[in-house]
């Protein structure tokens, strides 16, 4: 009997229709459209507006939409994993409170912590119930409403975060497509480079906190730079080699959507030619756990079955990866 592999068998994707643009944070903060676009890539990027409203708001459209498409309704699912960094509440979990937006009645399902490298280790992880057997449905969501721990008084930060949502569904496969191999790391010795001052056990919320606005991302661009541009590469040229993959074989790189110019080194590694990396960094900035199943969403027209596709991230914690997968449909 051939090996069971997890295979994505539908995606879809969601983003709020506000635009915050350069130019309107010309506005806000110490900034230029030219600076930007040349240190990021990022022209403009979505914003969830309206009081009241989380990241499973962002989800549910995505995934009403993913379910549609397939052709199944929610009470299939068996297994719901949220990737994200901006959970609607610390808890419950956000995945059960989409599950119950949605009306899944008969699926668990769980939050998944890992930054920007939080869907791929939600993929990865929501394969194995797949492959052992156990499920038959997993729901894997990536998304985050950036804009809700974003300092938009900080120039070195408002300008990269935006809101966004994907989602995948993953299926047996027996045709030898769907995810074949994942590497994942995290190095907890990050932290002090990317992370959120207070909110947490440590540093419960305080008049004090909320003052000294410790609830947003901190984050020190430089450092997390540097190591984001070895980290994301060398993982992705890492997952290749070990599976006796060339550029050639490459029919899609979908990296990470941090900043431009991580994307082309990444690329520039694997030696993967630029009509192959899958960029929409523009037009939505970085939505975290929401950019690698965004781009799987925009691109899905162009993917065909067998294609082998390298998805690389690299996030706060640190965390980083890379998963090599063939499509399959
Ligand atoms: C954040 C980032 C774009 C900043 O670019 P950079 O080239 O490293 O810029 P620096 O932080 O060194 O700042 C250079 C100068 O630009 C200034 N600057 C910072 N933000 C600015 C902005 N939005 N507009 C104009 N000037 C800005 C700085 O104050 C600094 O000025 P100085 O030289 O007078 O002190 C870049 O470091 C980056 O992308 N880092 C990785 C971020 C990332 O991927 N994070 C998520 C990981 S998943």
């Amino acid at each position: 009997m051939s090996k069971i592999h997890a295979a994505i068998t539908a995606v879809h994707g969601y983003v709020p229709d506000y635009i915050l643009t350069n130019q309107e944070l010309e506005t806000m903060v110490d900034t230029n459209d030219e600076w930007i676009t040349t240190r990021t890539g990022i022209k403009e990027r979505r914003i969830l507006k309206g009081e009241g409203l989380g990241t499973s708001d962002l989800a549910v459209p995505a995934v009403e939409a993913l379910l549609k498409k397939r052709g199944i309704g929610a009470d299939e699912l068996d297994l719901i994993i949220f990737c994200t960094t901006t959970p609607d509440r610390v808890f419950p979990a956000t995945a059960n409170i989409l599950a119950d937006k949605i009306g899944a009645k008969n699926a668990w399902g769980y939050d998944l912590q890992a930054a920007c490298s939080g869907f791929l280790f939600g993929l990865a992880t929501g394969s194995q119930f797949i492959e052992s057997g156990k499920h038959k449905k997993v729901l894997v969501i990536g998304g985050d409403k950036m804009s809700s721990i974003t300092n938009y008084e900080d120039r070195a930060t408002c300008i990269i975060f935006g809101d966004g949502c994907g989602a995948v569904l993953l299926e047996p496969n027996d045709e030898g497509n769907g995810i074949i191999d994942s590497i994942l790391r995290s190095d907890g010795s990050g932290v002090p480079y990317l992370h959120q001052k207070a909110g947490g056990s440590v540093r419960p919320a305080t008049h004090e906190t909320v003052d000294a606005r410790e609830h947003f991302a901190y984050q020190e661009g430089q450092a997390v730079f540097k190591f984001a541009v070895t980290k994301m590469a060398d993982v992705a040229a890492e997952v290749m080699e070990r599976n006796g993959l060339v550029a050639e074989d490459i029919a899609w790189l979908v990296p990470h959507q941090a900043n431009k110019r991580i994307i082309d080194a990444t690329a520039s590694r694997t030696g993967v030619t630029a009509d192959k990396v899958i960029i929409n960094i523009e037009k939505y900035g970085n939505t975290t756990n929401g950019t690698i199943p965004l781009c799987l969403w925009e691109w899905e027209d162009k993917f065909k079955k067998g294609d082998n596709l390298i998805l690389a991230a690299f996030g706060g914690g640190f965390t980083w990866g890379s998963i090599y997968l063939k499509w399959a449909y």
